[in-house]
């Protein structure tokens, strides 16, 4: 029989770990959100409230749905709260010491059944899993971004973890109404070995001065299909966490030079345009958080923008 989940804990609430607690909270699951400081704790309890405020507002969640899912958040400051909680997800920074940091912690507070995952987008699970004295129930449980939204969940098994561990945590994806893909402990397991560099060698075009950022986004959400383009993803992303998640790609995957950050980045988080969490990336944004990209001194007005601006003016006056 799978084993229960009744309540979660949840540590680091960024760009990741506000959306999966939102994920537990929307699925009846009790959750302890933990952050490392207040500021970052009402940052995190903001980014929980906007989203789900935007559910009720598109109707896709009612007013009593909204609080219910609140209701089962406890947002706190350090990780002692955590000693009864049957699985914690890790979504602190991509950096392997502050991991490991916080996995020798979460292995001293938690009740020795519980499991211990991790959100790393690229670091070894093995080498976090070993700093704990329960390497076979530590796993990796990958969320795409946004958390809430993005269907698939990647589960990472370390050579050492339970087979157990791994069936319970895929029973729990399903019970989140995601679908997992259980793949072994390589650098960017299965999406992120493959996007990533295609989002860095998009930053080199931009880079190299061949194309402007709304061209390079506009061919590939245009012409390839996809989503949105490369630099609106990488800012979505977080600069430093790319940064980071290419690093590790290039040193752990035999220097393939795919990977090899493109110099921008590291000037860009150097600088602080981290993205949409800084309110500046390649793009700029309303503020801190937003969504809404707002004109600066790079803006180009695109010409597929244009004609659908002018084609609704034209259709306005026509009525
Ligand atoms: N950004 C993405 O699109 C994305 C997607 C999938 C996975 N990930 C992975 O998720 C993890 C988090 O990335 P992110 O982009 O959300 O980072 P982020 O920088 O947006 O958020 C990290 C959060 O961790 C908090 N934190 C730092 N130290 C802490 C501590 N000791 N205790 C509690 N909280 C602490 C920070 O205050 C911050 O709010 C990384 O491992 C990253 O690779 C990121």
């Amino acid at each position: 029989m799978a084993r229960d989940f009744n309540s979660v804990g949840v540590v680091g609430l960024g760009t990741m770990g506000a959306g999966i607690v939102e994920v537990f909270a929307r699925n009846g699951i009790d959750v302890v959100a933990v952050e490392v400081d207040e500021a970052a704790l009402e940052r995190g309890r903001a980014t929980l409230t906007g989203s789900v405020g935007r559910a009720v507002a598109r109707g896709k969640l009612t007013e009593q749905e909204r609080d219910a899912l609140l209701g089962r958040v406890r947002f706190t400051v350090g990780l002692q709260s955590l000693g009864d909680v049957d699985l914690v997800v890790e979504a602190v920074p991509e950096q392997m010491p502050i991991k490991r940091r916080i996995f020798e912690e979460l292995d001293r507070v938690c009740k020795p059944s519980a499991i211990l995952a991790t959100n790393t987008s690229s670091l070894s699970v093995t080498d976090i899993a070993v700093t704990t004295r329960r390497p076979n129930q530590v796993v990796g449980m990958h969320f795409f971004n946004p958390a809430p939204v993005m269907k698939l969940v990647e589960v990472i098994r370390t050579v050492v973890t339970d087979a157990e561990v791994v069936a319970d945590v895929e029973a729990l994806c399903a019970r989140l109404g995601k679908v997992d893909v259980t793949i072994a402990d390589r650098a960017g397991f299965i999406a992120n070995a493959l996007l990533f560099g295609y989002l860095n060698q998009a930053v080199r075009m931009y880079e190299a001065r061949y194309v402007s950022r709304e061209d390079l986004d506009a061919a590939m959400k245009l012409g390839a299909g996809l989503p949105m383009g490369p630099l609106t993803l990488l800012d979505l992303i977080g600069l430093d966490t790319s940064f980071q998640v290419l690093d590790t790609m290039y040193r752990r995957g035999g220097r393939d030079r795919r990977h090899a950050p493109a110099p921008l980045i590291e000037q860009m988080v150097a600088a602080g345009l981290l993205g949409r969490k800084s309110g500046r990336g390649f793009y700029t944004y309303d503020g801190p958080g937003s969504p809404v990209v707002v004109p600066d001194a790079l803006t180009t007005v695109h010409l597929y923008e244009v004609q659908r601006t002018s084609w609704r003016g034209v259709l306005a006056s026509a009525k």
